[in-house]
C-alpha cells in the first residue's frame, strides 16, 4: 500500500496534488511519500517483533539524506556498500553501531573510514578481504566485528542481473568452504567473528528461495557453534520483491517473511538483521514526467516524454515493467490505446514500454511512473547532458525539494580545462 492516490480525479502524494509540485519544480522529478517510507520500514520492524533485531535499510535503493533521516528517526540501521554510502549514512546522523558494511570490493580506505567512524559489522565477502581487514584493523589498534557472507548456491528465481546467491555469482564464499574460512578468521588478529551473512538476490517474489537459504544458514550456525565460534548474529540480507504491475502481482508480505525467519532461524537465539531496500523505497516513490510530443509512427504511436533512460534506467537495463499512469484520473470505461512510451535520449533502448494501453494523451499531459522510488534516482546519470533529475519529499500536506535540479552552468562547470587548451 502507498500514499499515491487519486482524489477528485487528480493524483496526490499524501495530501499534495502532484500537479502542484510539477508546476513549482518542473518535470521530470522524483517524489517520495514520507508516510509510505515509514509504513514500509515499520512493517519489517513489526514482522520481527519478539526477536532481537535491526532493520538495516539497504540505502543503495534510494540514498537521499532526507530519506535516510526519515528512516533513521524510526531507529533504522543502514546497509552500506561503499565509502560514499558510509559517509552518507553518517552525515544523516546514523550512529556507527547501526551501520553494516556489505560489498565485494571494500577498499583499504573504505575499511579505515568505517573503523574510524564506528561500525556495527563488516560483511566479509572473500578471504583476501578478510586479510586486508585484519591488517588495517590491527594497524589502527581496533578489532573489527565481522560476519562472513556465505553463498548458499540457491536459485533466487529473479532477473539474472540481480540474482546473487548462485555459485557462479561473485558474492560471498561458497557455503561448503565456510567452516575452513571461519577457522581462519578465528586465528586472525584485528577481527572478531560475530555471525553469518547471506543475501541471495533482489526482487524475489516467492519465499521458497529464502527458505532454502535460511535453512542452510541455520545448519551452518549449529556447525560453526560446535566448532567453537560465537555465532550470535544473522544478517539475512534483503531482496523481498514488490508488485510492479499492480493488476496481477501479489508478492509475499513482510509479515509472511517475518514468520519464515522465525520458523527457519528463530530457535537459534541469534540477533536478526535484515537489509531490505526495494520494499521500503520502491513503492514510496514516483517519477513524474510530461508528454512532450505524441508522434504518429508508421504502425504505432509514440508518447515522447521528458523523462528518459538516464532518469530511470530499469526498463532499459532489466526489461523492468513500471505502471505508468496519467496524473488526471481516467474516467471509468474511457477508451485506451496502445503507445510506445519513450524518452528523448538518442538510442532505441530509451524505451519505457511498448504497446502500453493508456487513455489517450496529449502534449503537456503529465504521467507518473509508479514503483520508481527504489533504484530510480540513485541510478540516474547525466547522459545527453540531461540534468540529474531532482527529488522531492512529501509529508502530509507539504513538500520540499530534497535535491535540486542542477543548472546547465553547474553541470558544465564541473569539468576543468587542462592548461594546454
Ligand atoms: N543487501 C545486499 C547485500 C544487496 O546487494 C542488496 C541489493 C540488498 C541488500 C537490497 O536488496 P532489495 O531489498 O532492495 O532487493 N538495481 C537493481 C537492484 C539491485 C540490487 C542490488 N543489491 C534493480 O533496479 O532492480
Amino acid at each position: 500500500m502507498d500514499h499515491f492516490l487519486y482524489r477528485d480525479g487528480h493524483l496526490y502524494a499524501e495530501d499534495v496534488p502532484l500537479s502542484e509540485i510539477a508546476a513549482q519544480v518542473g518535470t521530470p522529478f522524483y517524489v517520495y511519500s514520507t508516510a509510505t517510507l515509514e509504513r514500509h520500514y515499520r512493517l519489517f520492524d513489526e514482522a520481527l517483533e519478539g526477536m532481537e533485531h535491526l532493520v538495516c535499510y539497504a540505502m543503495k535503493a534510494a540514498s537521499n539524506q532526507a530519506i535516510l533521516k526519515t528512516l533513521a528517526a524510526l531507529g533504522a540501521g543502514m546497509d552500506v556498500v561503499s565509502g560514499g554510502e558510509y559517509a552518507r549514512a553518517k552525515a544523516a546522523g546514523v550512529p556507527g553501531e547501526r551501520i553494516v558494511f556489505s560489498g565485494v570490493g571494500k577498499t583499504r580506505d573504505d575499511i579505515a573510514m568505517a573503523l574510524a567512524g564506528g561500525i556495527r559489522q563488516f560483511n566479509v565477502e572473500s578471504e583476501p578481504e578478510m586479510l586486508v581487514l585484519s591488517e588495517v584493523a590491527s594497524a589502527m589498534g581496533k578489532v573489527a566485528p565481522i560476519t562472513i557472507r556465505v553463498n548458499p548456491d540457491v536459485d533466487a528465481k529473479t532477473h539474472a542481473k540481480i540474482a546473487t546467491g548462485k555459485s557462479e555469482n561473485k558474492f560471498g564464499i561458497p557455503i561448503a568452504k565456510a567452516r575452513a574460512v571461519y577457522a581462519q578468521a578465528a586465528a586472525l588478529p584485528g577481527i572478531e567473528v560475530v555471525g553469518i551473512d547471506v543475501h541471495i538476490g533482489s526482487q524475489l517474489t516467492d519465499l521458497a528461495p529464502f527458505e532454502a537459504a535460511y535453512l542452510k544458514v541455520a545448519e551452518l550456525t549449529e556447525l560453526l557453534r560446535a566448532d567453537g565460534h560465537a555465532i550470535r548474529r544473522l544478517d539475512l540480507g534483503g531482496g523481498l520483491g514488490i508488485p510492479y504491475a499492480r493488476s496481477n502481482e501479489a508478492p509475499p508480505l513482510p509479515t509472511d517473511y517475518g514468520k519464515l525467519i522465525r520458523r527457519t532461524v528463530g530457535h537459534l537465539g541469534c540477533e536478526i538483521e535484515i537489509e531490505p531496500g526495494r520494499l521500503i523505497a520502491g513503492n514510496a516513490g514516483l517519477l513524474v514526467s510530461e508528454v512532450i510530443y505524441v508522434k504518429q509512427g508508421e504502425d504505432r504511436e509514440f508518447l515522447i516524454l521528458d523523462a528518459a533512460m538516464n532518469d530511470l534506467i530499469r526498463p532499459a537495463m532489466y526489461d523492468a515493467w513500471h505502471d505508468i499512469v496519467p496524473l488526471v484520473e481516467p474516467e471509468a470505461g474511457q477508451e485506451r490505446v496502445p503507445y510506445d512510451i519513450v524518452g528523448p535520449v538518442c538510442e532505441s533502448g530509451d524505451t519505457f514500454a511498448k504497446g502500453r494501453m493508456m487513455p489517450r494523451l496529449q502534449a503537456n499531459d503529465l504521467v507518473a511512473f509508479r514503483s520508481a522510488g527504489a533504484y530510480g534516482a540513485v541510478m540516474a546519470s547525466e547522459y545527453n547532458t540531461r540534468p540529474l533529475v531532482p527529488e522531492v519529499l512529501v509529508k502530509d500536506d507539504h513538500f520540499a525539494v530534497i535535491r535540486a535540479r542542477p543548472s546547465f552552468d553547474e553541470m558544465i562547470s564541473r569539468d576543468t580545462i587542462p592548461e594546454w587548451l
